[in-house]
């Protein structure tokens, strides 16, 4: 009885210590008692020239979020969405506001790979877990170290760059190819390098190999050159925008070569008409049969009245991922929840079942599309 009577007075100091502690301001690296908030961050670029990607991976966010009623464990979830613009340096400044004024545990952010490779640097110097959706350049989680705080929900470009050039020498045939790509853009740069090392590897040959920056939009001259040397395939290893203006350039010289790109063509903004016929690598296909993905592009659709793009879906694949690793750590430690990230072995998502390497990705597959009458026709799934 006595003993009882002193486990409740003891139970009641605790929590009433615990409440005390949770007024703090909710910093990043406490330990709580039931009903305390978890907070996390969200970068995307909502505005400027990748803004579809931005849109799709907020919605995707914030669906997952609902759908837990923004509660995980014993944790209110609050949520800081920023907007990076696709620039590196907001990328820094936003991420800096969430750790230091808004004191996340976690971020989910940001896409490019040029706007997380230094905000995983900021993330790792603060001991904040992040988690890219979508950045593919294997920067992103290891530069000389490995980046043990950093995570991403998508396979890295060493794949895709191969899949592509395989998917080129294989199954269309080429025997030589040219690519432009942007000097300033890690993505770019790293798919170009990863897909010209496995199409030379093969037997391809390449002819062509002409470097831009961000703000051209004249590509004639360049493209003149590339017309005169008729190579089977044109990757154009950059986003929708950009890749979409080069494509109608390019046909407006008569070049005749098959377009082939990566991710970075997933738009609903995509140039259809310019890209027809052109091939490029994805994450997912809303048109894969497994009920996890029909279920999830039914959901979406209700919702949004479109069809969920990669970006909305690795977002929401991410979200989940980190609100398990969350739910199994039960804890805001940042390190906590690093660790149970780590230990997640098979855990379904949308886009496939997740373990991490010892480098912090997933092993994953990759989808073939064919933009076509105005869509993307799905053509095949490639495994690592
Ligand atoms: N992989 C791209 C990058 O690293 C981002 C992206 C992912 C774009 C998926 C479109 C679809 O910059």
């Amino acid at each position: 009885m006595r003993v009882s009577k002193w486990v409740a007075l003891i139970t009641v100091i605790l929590f009433s210590m615990s409440i005390i502690a949770g007024c703090g301001g909710g910093s990043g690296g406490t330990t709580p008692a039931g009903g305390e908030e978890i907070r996390i961050g969200l970068i995307a670029p909502l505005t400027g020239d990748v803004k579809t990607f931005g849109e799709s991976v907020k919605n995707a966010f914030e669906m997952a979020m609902e759908e837990v009623d923004y509660k995980v464990g014993d944790f209110t979830i609050k949520v800081f969405i920023e907007d990076d613009r696709n620039m590196a340096t907001e990328a820094v400044n936003v991420a800096d506001k969430l750790i230091t004024q808004n004191k996340v545990s976690a971020i989910v952010g940001s896409v490019t790979s040029s706007s997380t490779i230094p905000i995983s640097e900021v993330a790792q110097a603060n001991s904040v877990v992040l988690i890219t959706p979508t950045a593919t350049n294997p920067k992103v989680t290891v530069d000389a170290a490995r980046k043990d705080f950093v995570f991403r929900a998508c396979f890295i470009d060493p794949f895709q760059g191969t899949v592509a050039a395989r998917f080129a020498l294989t199954e269309l045939n080429a025997k030589t190819a040219a690519v432009l790509y942007d000097q300033g853009n890690d993505y770019t740069i790293g798919l170009k390098d990863f897909f010209k090392e496995s199409f030379v590897a093969g037997g391809g040959q390449m002819l062509a190999e002409e470097a831009y920056t961000k703000n051209d939009t004249d590509f004639s001259a360049v493209l003149t050159r590339i017309a005169q040397q008729k190579p089977d395939v044109l990757f154009l290893p950059d986003y929708y925008q950009k890749a979409s203006l080069i494509g109608k350039q390019a046909r407006d010289k008569g070049i005749t070569a098959t377009f082939v790109g990566g991710d970075g063509w997933d738009s609903p903004e995509l140039d259809f008409v310019a890209m027809d016929g052109g091939y490029h690598t994805n994450h997912y296909s809303a048109d894969d049969p497994r009920p996890e993905v029909q279920e999830w592009v039914a959901k979406y659709t209700a919702k949004h009245g479109q069809t969920p793009d990669a970006l909305g879906t690795l977002a929401y694949d991410a979200t989940k991922l980190l609100l398990k690793a969350i739910e199994d750590a039960g804890s805001t430690d940042p390190a906590a929840i690093r660790d149970a990230m780590k230990a997640l072995n098979g855990f379904g998502v949308v886009s496939g079942s997740i373990t991490f390497d010892e480098n912090g990705n997933p092993i994953k597959s990759a989808a073939i599309l064919q933009i076509k009458d105005g869509t993307q026709k799905f053509i095949t799934i490639v495994n690592p």
